[in-house]
């Protein structure tokens, strides 16, 4: 029976299939005849940028690294009028390392992420000192220079000097899932595309096909509503041809946060200020003020031990609830303790009393408190 049913099933699903595939156009996989077409596009559509080049005419590594440092986590159209200030004011890499860093924090100010304009400084001042004034051209020693990591390295690589380098940045990603319709998701996805991409690079004109990727990724091979009618790849586009382009890349649900937990002390003077501490400089809020606390771990301390931490000898007084803060990497949940001490009362040497101040209670919206911190605190003086 089912042998019966089995046979003519599969050959009438195996003849529509056929069918439908007779109809469109067969699908051709992705290779060098696709790389030959979005090129041909890129010579036909390519965005007129500041930093880029006619076919004929070399491109400026020092224009390209400082347009690619300045398109980490930035709008190309955020960027441009940035670059033509930085090239107006500063035209070669020379004249970037004479600059103080103040200026060119200054010049920077609204593009955001600032340690990229730290970074920027000092890799200005190594290529002037290490490299007598000149890029080097290679992946592997571009990207030990500061500010360049692998992506940039690759892109400076590729678009500067033409090295056979593939940068992938989301754009491309999200190009190369659907070419190939990778289900895997992000970003487990991330070596296999990476290997397609590197596999599709042409040796000639890599810096081309690098950026006529970005281009298609952000003009028609879009996150929301990809324009494949229009696309110059659509007879290669695997995803296309499975009618799964809109749902491409896949990502991984946000994993669920760690949770981590302590105790922090909110001790009251007798005169209205709290206990503040200024946290080290290194590290998560780094150098901001702090309500002291147990170290944040996996589980509460018992009373008895979270006491060896706190910053006075005390009758404390465990309040109920908890405030919670949640960080891009945990969720925070507090506990929180209050005593009231007498103006001479002295701070334990766990407490580090050099780090600590005394703030009046009327001052401290003024003072460097991140918004935890701020919870903290109200929980603490609620129904004070
Ligand atoms: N994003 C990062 N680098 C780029 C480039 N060279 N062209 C267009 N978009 C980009
Ligand atoms: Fe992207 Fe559609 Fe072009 Fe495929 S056909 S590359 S999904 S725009």
């Amino acid at each position: 029976m089912g042998q019966r049913f089995g046979r003519p099933a599969l050959q009438i699903d195996g003849g529509q299939v056929g069918a439908a595939a007779q109809k469109q156009l067969p699908l051709r996989p992705a290779g060098p005849d696709t790389v030959r077409a979005l090129l041909a596009w890129y010579d036909a559509e390519r965005r007129d940028l500041p930093w880029r080049y006619g076919p004929r005419k070399k491109a400026d590594p020092y224009r390209v690294w400082l347009s690619e440092i300045m398109l980490q986590q930035t709008t190309v159209k955020a960027v441009i009028p940035y670059f033509e200030k930085f090239v107006a004011r500063w035209p070669t890499v020379r004249d970037l390392a004479a600059a103080q860093e103040e200026t060119v924090l200054q010049m920077w100010a609204g593009l955001g992420y600032y340690s990229r304009a730290r970074n920027l400084k000092k890799c200005a001042d190594a290529i002037v000192r290490d490299h007598d004034g000149a890029f080097p051209s290679n992946e592997t020693a571009l990207n030990t220079l500061p500010g360049i990591g692998p992506y940039t390295a690759a892109a400076i690589a590729a678009i500067a000097f033409g090295e056979k380098a593939t940068p992938v940045d989301g754009n491309v990603e999200r190009v190369i899932a659907r070419l190939f319709d990778v289900r895997t998701p992000l970003p487990l996805a991330k070596p296999e595309i990476k290997h397609l991409a590197a596999t599709l690079t042409p040796s000639r004109r890599a810096g081309d096909f690098a950026q006529a990727m970005m281009d298609l990724g952000s003009s028609i091979c879009t996150p929301k509503r990809p324009s494949c009618l229009m696309c110059p790849l659509q007879q290669d586009c695997a995803a296309n041809a499975h009618g799964t382009a809109e749902t491409l890349p896949l990502k991984l649900p946000k994993g669920v946060r760690p949770v981590r937990k302590g105790i922090a002390f909110l001790v009251m003077r007798e005169d209205g200020s709290v206990l503040l501490r200024k946290r080290p400089e290194a590290g998560l809020l780094g150098n901001m003020l702090e309500v002291p606390s147990t170290a944040w771990a996996d589980a509460l301390p018992a009373r008895k031990e979270a006491l060896r931490a706190a910053p006075v000898s005390a009758q404390w007084w465990a309040l109920p609830g908890e405030v919670v803060h949640v960080f891009t990497h945990f969720r925070l949940e507090i506990t929180v303790y209050r005593a009231l001490v007498a103006e001479d009362a002295t701070l334990t040497l766990w407490a580090e009393p050099e780090r600590c101040r005394w703030v009046k209670r009327r001052d401290l919206h003024g003072e460097a408190l991140p918004s935890v911190m701020r919870k903290i605190i109200a929980h603490g003086l609620k129904d004070d």
